[in-house]
């Protein structure tokens, strides 16, 4: 009998996961066996030098890309080989995403980007997460802007958008890659917090993607990625103890 992932306490698993880009002379090694469960109910960042993998790691996660070798899991469903129609699906009812460049639609409000992906899903939010998305637009601090248009917020009023539109639907999880890269410090601590607040408040499972030691200190746990390969796995740090530990790393690469 087979463990799964949810017996394990995991929301997401890559087991020997490996991808490459390109054959021959212009292959490059993105993943190079990489095994890992993200926990539920947990912030976890992933970290690692530029080009070690992060975002692909998280879009095969995420079903935005495929796996070259390996298994992928999101919740008990296995992902690896399901076809684009099906993994559209589970995008929509189980993931969400919060991106550095915020990617609301611009045509239309602040109320109606909130509510796209149940739009998407071809259905109304139910009572129930109706009150939800009225909690999430009030601790946002998004009430008087809901008859917005995105390009008339600041780049955090953005964001905040992003994270209403991305935890409203409550998926089993949310992807977050450099969710903070566009916003000054003071704001990106805001969003931080409130990613962090979900996770501890509602167990919100979240996995976020940064090179930011700072933004990796609001989460419970950090992986390290180097050369397409998992190298630490640590509980909750400090952004000192993180940066220590990169620099570690840059000086043994
Ligand atoms: N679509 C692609 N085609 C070719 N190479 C890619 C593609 N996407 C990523 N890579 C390469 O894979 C490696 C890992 O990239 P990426 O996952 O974007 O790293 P990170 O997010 O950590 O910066 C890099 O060497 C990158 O150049
Ligand atoms: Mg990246």
């Amino acid at each position: 009998m087979n463990i799964t992932p949810s017996e394990l306490g995991l929301v997401a698993r890559v087991a020997s996961l490996s991808k490459h880009y390109g054959s021959g002379s212009t292959r490059v090694t993105a993943l190079d066996g990489v095994s890992v469960g993200i926990r539920r109910g947990q912030f976890t960042a992933i970290m690692g030098p530029s080009g070690s993998g992060k975002s692909t790691l998280m879009h095969i996660m995420a079903g935005l890309d495929s796996a070259t070798e390996g298994q992928v899991w999101l919740g008990d469903t296995e992902i690896t080989r399901l076809g684009d129609s099906e993994l559209t699906m589970i995008r929509r009812r189980r993931v969400g995403f919060v991106f550095q460049s915020f990617n609301l639609v611009p045509t239309l409000d602040i109320e109606g980007n909130i509510l796209l992906p149940f739009e998407l899903d071809g259905r109304r939010p139910t009572t129930q997460e109706r009150e939800w998305i009225d909690t999430l637009v009030d601790s946002l601090g998004l009430r008087d802007r809901l008859r917005h248009r995105p390009y008339e917020l600041s780049g955090g009023q953005q964001q905040r958008v992003a994270i209403a539109r991305a935890l409203g639907s409550r998926p089993e999880l949310v992807f977050a890659d450099e969710p903070t890269g566009n916003l000054d410090s003071r704001t990106g601590r805001e969003v931080l917090s409130l990613l962090a607040t979900s996770a501890s408040t509602y167990g919100q499972s979240i996995a976020m993607v940064t090179h930011d030691p700072v933004a990796a200190s609001f989460a419970d746990r950090i992986l390290f990625l180097a050369d397409g390969r998992i190298v630490e796995d640590r509980p909750r740090s400090t952004a000192a103890e993180i940066s220590e530990l990169m620099i570690g790393m840059e000086a043994r690469a």
